[in-house]
Formats: structure tokens, C-alpha cells, sequence
């Protein structure tokens, strides 16, 4: 059975456009029996990485009691990314880039040893087999422009730990009058519907 993690990142709650993306998609596949599993980070959220934590994560035997949580959880966020097939992020767009709360899980799942590590001949990613869909929404328009630092970003970062079929669903011009939201709203479904 196909296993997919789902990564909401949205601040907006009840009116975030790429949960709600997010969720026919789940709706669609779980009428299909794919297992998914849901984080929303929003509301769980992974704690900003400071030096203190960054010492926890790379593990030792003299960790204090923040440190020690900060590792567990690190340990779980990435026993979720290894034991799924498929990570949907979403990726919604805020001052140019990812939200704050998706780049703090990427802090945490980011781990030397871990899901990379550094060869002779430079980086490889330890994550193998599987693919990732970026759904990212946005206010205007920014797709292959030079303003559109997200979507190189994530690519870049899930590439680096070995995830390097990466699909991108647009929402875009969302912040551009109730027309042009709908039709990015119903395009980004269309796409996300013709995904296997
Ligand atoms: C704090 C904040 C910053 C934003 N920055 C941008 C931006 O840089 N570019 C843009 O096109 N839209 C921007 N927007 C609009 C959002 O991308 C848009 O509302 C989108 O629907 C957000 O996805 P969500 O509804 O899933 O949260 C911003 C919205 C918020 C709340």
C-alpha cells in the first residue's frame, strides 16, 4: 500500500489555501487506500533550531532535558519521512518564501549522518526511493521568476537529502480577485487529481 506524509505549513488556519489543497488530495487518495499521515505545522510546531538545539541534534551522551526532547523529536520527524513514500509539502508563499514553521521541520530532518552526508566527491542524500509534491500557493504571480525563491529552494534542499522526483502544483494569483483565485484554485486541483 502506497504510504504518503502530508505537511501542512499554512498560518491561516481555517482559510490557508494549500491545506485545503492538501486535503481533497487526501480525500482522493484515501478513497483510493493510500495510508496517509498528516502534520500540521502549524499548529504542532517544530521549535526554532538555535545553537543550543543544533548541539542536541547531532546526539552525544551529555544532552540536557531540551536537548534530549529536541533529538527525540527530530528522531520521529525523520522515522515519518523514511517510513512514507510520497512527502506532499505544502509550501505556502510568505515574504518570498517557505513559512517560518516548514523551515523549521527542515532544521530538524536535516541531519548529518542522518539523511546526508559529505563523500570525497561532495554531498549525497541518504533518503532514496521517493517523491515529493510541492503545493504551493501565492498571493501573485511567481512562477520561473527571478521573485520565486521557494520553489529552487525546496528543490534543492529535498535533492540534497536524496529526494530528487519532486513534482511543483502552482496556486497562484490567489490575492489577485476572487476570479483569478478560482481558476488557481480549480488548476492546482485539476494537477493534483492527475497525480499517481
Ligand atoms: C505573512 C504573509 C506573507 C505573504 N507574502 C507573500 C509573498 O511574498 N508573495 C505572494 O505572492 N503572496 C504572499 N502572501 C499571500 C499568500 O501567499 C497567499 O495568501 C496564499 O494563499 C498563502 O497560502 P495559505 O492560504 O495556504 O496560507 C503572503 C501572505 C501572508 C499571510
Amino acid at each position: 500500500m502506497k504510504k504518503v506524509l502530508m505537511l501542512k505549513s499554512s498560518i491561516l488556519g481555517e482559510h490557508s489555501q494549500s491545506s485545503a489543497l492538501l486535503d481533497d488530495l487526501a480525500m482522493l487518495w484515501q478513497y483510493k487506500g493510500v495510508q496517509i499521515t498528516t502534520r500540521d505545522l502549524a499548529t504542532d510546531p517544530v521549535p526554532l533550531l538555535d545553537g543550543e538545539l543544533a548541539n542536541g541534534l547531532r546526539g552525544g551522551d551529555a544532552l540536557n532535558e531540551r536537548q534530549t526532547a529536541a533529538l527525540a523529536l527530530s528522531d520521529t520527524l525523520v522515522a515519518e519521512l523514511k517510513q512514507n513514500d510520497t512527502i506532499v509539502l505544502a509550501a505556502p508563499m510568505y515574504n518570498f518564501m517557505i513559512p517560518t514553521q516548514l523551515k523549521a521541520w527542515i532544521d530538524f530532518i536535516a541531519r548529518a549522518g542522518v539523511t546526508f552526508t559529505y563523500t570525497d566527491t561532495g554531498p549525497q542524500g541518504l533518503l532514496s526511493g521517493k517523491k515529493a509534491v510541492i503545493v504551493t500557493s501565492r498571493g501573485g504571480m511567481h512562477k520561473d521568476a527571478g521573485s520565486d525563491h521557494l520553489v529552487p529552494y525546496l528543490t534543492t534542499l529535498l535533492s540534497f537529502i536524496g529526494i530528487k522526483d519532486v513534482e511543483v502544483v502552482y496556486a497562484e494569483g490567489l490575492n489577485m480577485g476572487p476570479e483569478n483565485a478560482a481558476t488557481a484554485m480549480a488548476n492546482a486541483k485539476q494537477a493534483l487529481n492527475q497525480l499517481d
